[in-house]
């Protein structure tokens, strides 16, 4: 999945998928998150014997991307 949103900073990209974990108040891209739908999603694609990639940059956007196995 591809956004055109504020994007992640490098340094950031593995936090997402963290439970709770969310962008300081200043950058966060909208309020009221839990910061668990990553984490989740990452669990479930994991549970697939998959995962989630995660390719972004600042102020451009972010491209989610879900592996899972064919068999
Ligand atoms: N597409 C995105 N673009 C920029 N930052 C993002 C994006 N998705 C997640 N983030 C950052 O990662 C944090 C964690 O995301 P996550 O989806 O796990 O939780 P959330 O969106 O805060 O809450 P929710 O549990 O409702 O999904 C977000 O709070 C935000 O700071
Ligand atoms: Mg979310």
């Amino acid at each position: 999945m591809i956004d055109t949103g504020i994007g992640i900073a490098p340094e950031h990209l593995a936090q997402v998928f963290e439970r709770f974990w969310r962008a300081s108040a200043a950058r966060s891209y909208h309020s009221g998150g839990s910061g668990l739908g990553l984490v989740i999603a990452m669990t479930i694609a994991q549970n697939h014997g998959g995962e989630i990639t995660l390719t972004s940059q600042l102020g451009i956007g972010s491209c989610f991307t879900v592996h899972l196995p064919l068999s």
